[in-house]
């Protein structure tokens, strides 16, 4: 990419920033964070259907908050989660959950 083009798509990106509400913005965040999760539990949490792992989607957002914070201070206990858990923070997983639970099963 030449610097022409190279200021270009920096201007454009700018510019969309600056278009982005605040709540675009978060949307955008609460969706990265979500992907993080697509690996294991599938696109937007609905994992494969006959999958071993649990869908997330739908799944009501207390039971997401109280299994995260479960697998968070060890209380229970599991093969991977504990670990990924460990790695949001309390904000994060509240808005973790508010998506999950927001997706259609
Ligand atoms: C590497 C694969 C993997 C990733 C990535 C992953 N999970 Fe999990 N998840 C699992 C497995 C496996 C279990 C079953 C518990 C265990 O053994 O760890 C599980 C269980 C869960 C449960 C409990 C479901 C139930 O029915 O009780 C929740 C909630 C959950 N995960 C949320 C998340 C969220 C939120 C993310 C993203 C931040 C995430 N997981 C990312 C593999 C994963």
């Amino acid at each position: 990419m030449n610097i022409k083009s190279a200021t270009a798509l920096l201007a454009t990106c700018l510019l969309f920033s600056g278009i982005a509400s605040a709540d675009e913005r978060q949307a955008l965040f609460t969706q990265s964070l979500a992907a993080t999760c697509a690996n294991c539990h599938g696109t937007a949490g609905k994992s494969l259907q006959g999958a071993a792992l649990p869908s997330l989607a739908g799944m009501k957002s207390e039971v997401i908050i109280e299994q995260m914070q479960a697998f968070k201070s060890g209380a229970r206990s599991a093969t991977i989660m504990h670990q990924i858990a460990k790695g949001f923070s309390d904000d994060q997983i509240k808005l973790l959950a508010g998506y999950f639970a927001s997706q259609q099963p």
